[in-house]
């Protein structure tokens, strides 16, 4: 695992969306597939999305030979609710890049049939040609798209249940009350995020410092879902210095040093 650490989450999410860029870019270069991207909401990426924009608007990057599939979505919030996962991947990112708008999969929360809307989830997934790269974040409680603590590792797409903990987290977006937050969502599982090529999972902010302890120097446990990263063959933690704080000095040194290698 490689980890990018940026004095704040500006620094962080700027080196994100050119990395992202560069991928898409790279990709165009040498074949005419898809590009296959996997990508996440909440308060962490809209930075990185608003860079993307601008690299569109510029020029600099084009999403319309890009493919993507969002990891998660709440069950039975109205598609127009402001705080829908649809809503805020268009106002967000979509209104505003030349993604073709078959190209976007988002997970229907109120599909009349949400397992049977899941399996052909994982199927368009892999119809696509599998994930090229997967944009996550980290909760506070270590999950990994909605995969709570003691989500199996081995999961795909389903049904899952919010802990309340994560309704606490996310009350913030409707009106401050855990109730209105939907106690259930679909989400990709931990597999299947894990089936991708690569792996870039965004942490900004001393809120999800032990999280991301957890996840870099625990063990790889269900308890804390993210850190089935570390068995991941390509996997990058951007984050800045609040949100690294809790890991061990040495381990804060090592990735420095790393990185500081890798640039010289
Ligand atoms: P946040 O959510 O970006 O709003 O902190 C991240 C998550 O819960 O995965």
């Amino acid at each position: 695992m490689k980890v990018i650490i940026r004095n704040n989450s500006h620094e962080g999410s700027l080196w994100t969306a050119h990395y992202i860029a560069d991928r898409i870019n790279e990709k165009a270069a040498r074949t005419s597939d898809p590009f296959v991207l996997g990508l996440c909401t909440g308060s962490t990426p809209i930075e990185t999305y608003a860079e993307l924009i601008r690299m569109v608007g510029a020029g600099e990057v084009s999403f319309r030979n890009v493919i993507s599939f969002n990891m998660d979505e709440y069950v039975g919030l109205p598609v127009e609710h402001p705080e829908s996962y649809h809503s805020f991947m268009h106002r967000y990112l979509f209104d505003h890049i030349d993604e073709p708008a078959e190209n976007i999969h988002i997970l229907d929360g109120n599909a009349p049939d949400l397992a049977a809307e899941c399996e052909a989830y994982e199927k368009a997934i892999v119809k696509a040609g599998g994930f090229d790269l997967f944009l996550g974040g980290i909760g506070e409680d270590g999950h990994i798209a909605f995969n709570e603590p003691f989500s199996s590792l081995e999961s795909r797409t389903r049904v899952v249940t919010l802990t309340q903990d994560t309704r606490e987290v996310n009350a913030r977006f409707f009106d401050g009350d855990p109730s209105k937050v939907p106690a259930q969502a679909l989400s990709v599982g931990v597999a299947t995020v894990l089936s991708a090529r690569e792996v870039v999972i965004l942490a900004f902010g001393s809120k999800k410092a032990r999280a991301l302890a957890s996840a870099i120097e625990g063990p790889m446990s269900h308890y804390c879902t993210v850190s089935a990263l570390q068995g991941h063959p390509f996997g990058t933690i951007v984050c800045d210095e609040d949100a690294i704080g809790e890991v061990k000095v040495n381990s804060y040194r090592y990735f420095k040093a790393v990185e500081a290698a890798e640039n010289a």
